[in-house]
């Protein structure tokens, strides 16, 4: 049979509930244009984030009962360390509360004026991290993974021969090397192994070490597993173990893959640099062996991990995600091909050629979701991207909506009505107007910029 069907069965349910249009665009004014700022029970689907939204397994609610809440040396760590070193076997993990600690701690170390910190593309916080802590972040994704219509099946990889100009010029400045798997800002493409392997012959021929942003780590090795010449026969767990010996080191939200609703690590083999983030941990993220995280938690990612490469999840996980990509793309919405990982991504600027990239045609698209539909998305684009550390606003290189997927938690009935509300939206896109920013912050505004319509 060719149905793909959700590899579970429904445990516990929690209720949603649609408001009326008039009330939506009220509390839309009254959230300032800004979709972070509403209430969640005004919210039908929630496709703002794939991050610590998803749905734990009855195992894992079982391992949280197992939980050990010791300050120190919990059995619960030892129970997510060993996890860890099954998938990524570098010798130093440091937990962390979520990604951006591991982010925070790793570049209050490596980073500060003068560096610079290639990546194929930074996320966000990645970038506010490596920013603020003076040092430059440069995204060096390839060409075919800024053209939202080419489908190039590896379109998060790491453009060489730019990466090699930058090491070639600025080596003494730059203190490691990072990749994003899957690029979550560059539509969660995912890169090729021998992307990888040729990013790591640069980092040893410059003498660099290699951090992955591994976020998404397991759905980049199923699109290796069924795009890569070579490794449909071999196990996911065994891939993501080839992409972490490539590496000297790593940062994690396991926010996301791992199905976790909150956590992370940062892992290195490097004894001194190690030692330097433990003590930073310590400051912001408490003891090594429970940074910022209670024993439960620990125990809910180490089980959350070992599901994650389960290939039938994984399966579904893709499958499920192209459905919505596929209901898109047959309605004519131009959405980014291939279907990345964790999400489906309209390109805002194609559906609404009638708003210059500073009217935020991602961002206007995002609130005219959630007017007709009561669906949550997130604008990737020149909202989130546009401000330049000098602080002047230029147009990001693309205007993204990121309609993500929280893992195991919505149903194909769910993306069918998301598909006739996108539809529905998209057949009306002329009437939407464009937005000024009037209030913002200094950094990461798309959190809390309040916005009107012009
Ligand atoms: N790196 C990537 C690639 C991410 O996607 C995220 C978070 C982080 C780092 C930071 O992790 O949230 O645990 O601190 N991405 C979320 C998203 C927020 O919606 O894409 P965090």
């Amino acid at each position: 049979f060719h149905t793909v069907i959700e590899p579970f069965r429904i445990h516990s349910i929690e209720p949603v509930r649609l408001i009326s249009r008039s009330e939506r665009q009220a509390r839309l004014d009254e959230a300032g244009w800004n979709l972070f700022a509403l209430h969640g029970d005004d919210v039908l689907i929630d496709l703002l984030t794939d991050s610590g939204t998803g749905a734990l397994s009855n195992e894992q609610w079982a391992a949280i009962q197992r939980g050990n809440e010791g300050y120190a040396g919990s059995p619960s760590w030892f129970r997510f360390r060993d996890a860890v070193h099954e998938l990524f076997p570098f010798k130093h993990v440091i937990p962390t509360h979520q990604g951006r600690a591991a982010e925070k701690i790793l570049f209050g170390v490596v980073g500060g004026s003068g560096k610079v910190i290639p990546n194929n593309t930074h996320f966000d916080t990645t970038r506010a991290h490596v920013e603020f802590s003076g040092a430059e972040g440069v995204d060096l994704v390839v060409p075919e993974g800024l053209d939202p219509r080419n489908r190039h099946p590896f379109k998060g990889n790491v453009d060489i021969p730019a990466l090699s100009r930058l090491l070639a010029s600025r080596a003494e400045d730059v203190p490691l090397v990072m990749v994003t798997i899957t690029n979550n800002s560059g539509g969660g493409q995912p890169v090729s192994l021998a992307n990888l392997r040729a990013v790591r012959e640069l980092c040893d021929e410059y003498d660099k070490p290699l951090f992955l942003d591994a976020c998404r780590f397991a759905e980049n090795a199923w699109f290796i597993k069924t795009r890569e010449p070579g490794y449909v026969n071999v196990a996911v767990a065994d891939i993501v173990r080839e992409m972490a010996a490539l590496a000297d080191g790593m940062t994690m939200s396991a926010k996301k893959d791992p199905l976790a609703n909150i956590g992370g690590w940062l892992a290195m083999n490097d004894d001194a640099l190690a030692s330097e983030c433990r003590n930073l941990a310590i400051l912001t993220e408490g003891f090594p062996t429970y940074g910022g995280l209670a024993g439960r938690d620990l125990d809910a990612i180490a089980v959350g991990l070992r599901e994650s490469v389960d290939e039938d999840y994984l399966r579904y996980r893709i499958a499920s995600t192209a459905y919505l990509g596929e209901g898109l793309e047959r309605a004519g919405v131009p959405v980014v091909v291939p279907f990345g990982g964790h999400a489906i991504f309209i390109d805002a600027r194609e559906l609404l050629p009638h708003l210059p990239a500073l009217q935020y045609p991602g961002h206007a698209l995002a609130c005219a979701l959630y007017v007709e539909g009561g669906i949550r998305s997130c604008e990737i684009g020149t909202v989130m991207f546009g401000m330049g550390a000098d602080g002047v606003e230029r147009p990001a290189p693309m205007d993204l909506v990121r309609l993500a997927i929280p893992r195991r938690t919505y149903t194909h009935n769910h993306l069918d009505y998301v598909i006739e509300v996108v539809t529905y939206v998209a057949r009306n896109s002329d009437q939407i107007a464009g937005l000024e920013i009037v209030e913002q912050p200094e950094r990461l505004r798309h959190f809390s910029a309040r916005f009107a319509p012009l």
